[in-house]
């Protein structure tokens, strides 16, 4: 895959300005591709709404220059947001806390309150810097799909519709923020991501539970949203892989299995492609693999997970949504 060089000066200084009025400017950041408004226009967060075909009740996270600007867009920076902040910012971290009202109710959904994050990707530092206010920032995929984890994927789903694409190479940790809610006494993870829950509880010194977002409408809390297109996924264990296969190519369905290694007993017929066994290096790969099986028309795609370890909740949680999305979805 080409590498583009990364954006220039001019290229950022560019993309700064039409945040500044009110365009849309896709962008990377370590997790996935984000899609980028100025956080206190509702006019250009509507676009971005529009664009992704999302919603306007799902609030959206807005992405800071650092912990001192996410201060600023908060009613207050409690002191495990600032152990939290000092430990894993630039990260991928994504903090929610209560609003002062400077991000516009589209950011918000309306809520009292606001998602933070500061991104460690140095061409989003660089835009965030340039720009200097807070960039609220969906992925940058058309709702329903899976995350861009480069710019040509962003260009496959929403083609020119953006005002600026920055193109910043490959992202590196490949799954989104993790998500902490600080708006109460029990802090709690709404959605597993690139920073592990256990490093979350060795820095705050208590165990940080995942809670399923109820009242707020958390987008990514969908199961459609990690589901390829038209292959549907199924999870296997190393032993069960090929079974699995088998009982696919009996329907007459074309198989794709994703394993580090190829399962004992997988059928010729069946397509094995490798990945890696860990959990932080198969994330990286998660959603291209995913495209990717959707380019090819695979029929079933079995993936043998990473341990659950460290990323590997994050993934797995990705690929239960993704299993449960495939399989709720009729067939054509
Ligand atoms: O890694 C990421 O977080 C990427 C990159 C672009 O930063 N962004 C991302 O955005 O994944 P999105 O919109 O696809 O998911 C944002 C999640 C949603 O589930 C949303 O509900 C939640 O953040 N969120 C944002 N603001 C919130 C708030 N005030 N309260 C609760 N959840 C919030
Ligand atoms: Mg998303």
């Amino acid at each position: 895959m080409p590498r583009a060089r990364a954006p220039g000066r001019d290229a950022i200084r560019r993309a700064a300005d039409v945040l500044r009025a009110g365009g849309v400017v896709a962008f990377p950041t370590e997790t996935v591709y984000g899609l980028g408004a100025d956080a206190s226009q509702a006019d250009a967060v509507a676009r971005v709404f529009a664009m992704k075909g999302r919603p306007a009740t799902h609030p959206v996270i807005v992405h800071v220059s650092s912990a001192a600007e996410a201060a600023r867009w908060a009613a207050a920076f409690p002191p495990l947001a600032k152990r939290l902040a000092r430990a894993f910012w630039p990260g991928p971290l994504t903090l929610i806390l209560r609003s002062n009202g400077r991000a516009c109710p589209e950011t918000t959904g309306g809520l009292p309150t606001v998602g933070l994050r500061v991104p460690s990707h140095p061409v989003a530092r660089a835009l965030l810097r340039e720009f200097g206010g807070g960039v609220a920032a969906p992925s940058a995929n058309r709702y329903g799909s899976v995350s861009p984890t480069t710019a040509a994927h962003v260009r496959d789903d929403l083609g020119a519709e953006p005002d600026v694409v920055l193109d910043g190479g490959p992202c590196d940790v490949g799954v989104e923020s993790t998500i902490v809610d600080l708006t109460s006494d029990e802090p709690a993870i709404l959605r597993h991501g690139g920073v592990p829950q256990e490093d979350i509880e060795r820095v705050a010194g208590r165990p940080v539970p995942f809670r399923r977002p109820g009242r707020v409408r958390a987008s990514g809390t969908h199961a459609r949203h990690y589901a390829p297109r038209h292959a549907r996924l199924v999870t296997a264990t190393a032993g069960e892989a090929a079974r699995v296969a088998a009982d696919a190519l009996r329907d007459g369905r074309s198989v794709r299995v994703l394993a580090p290694r190829r399962p004992r007993g997988l059928a010729r017929q069946a397509e094995f492609v490798a990945v890696p066994a860990a959990p932080r290096a198969f994330a990286r790969r998660l959603y291209r693999l995913l495209r990717e099986a959707d380019d090819a028309r695979v029929g079933v795609l079995v993936v043998v997970a990473p341990p659950d370890s460290g990323l590997g909740a994050a993934v797995a949680d990705r690929l239960r949504r993704a299993a449960a999305g495939s399989r709720g979805r009729r067939r054509g």
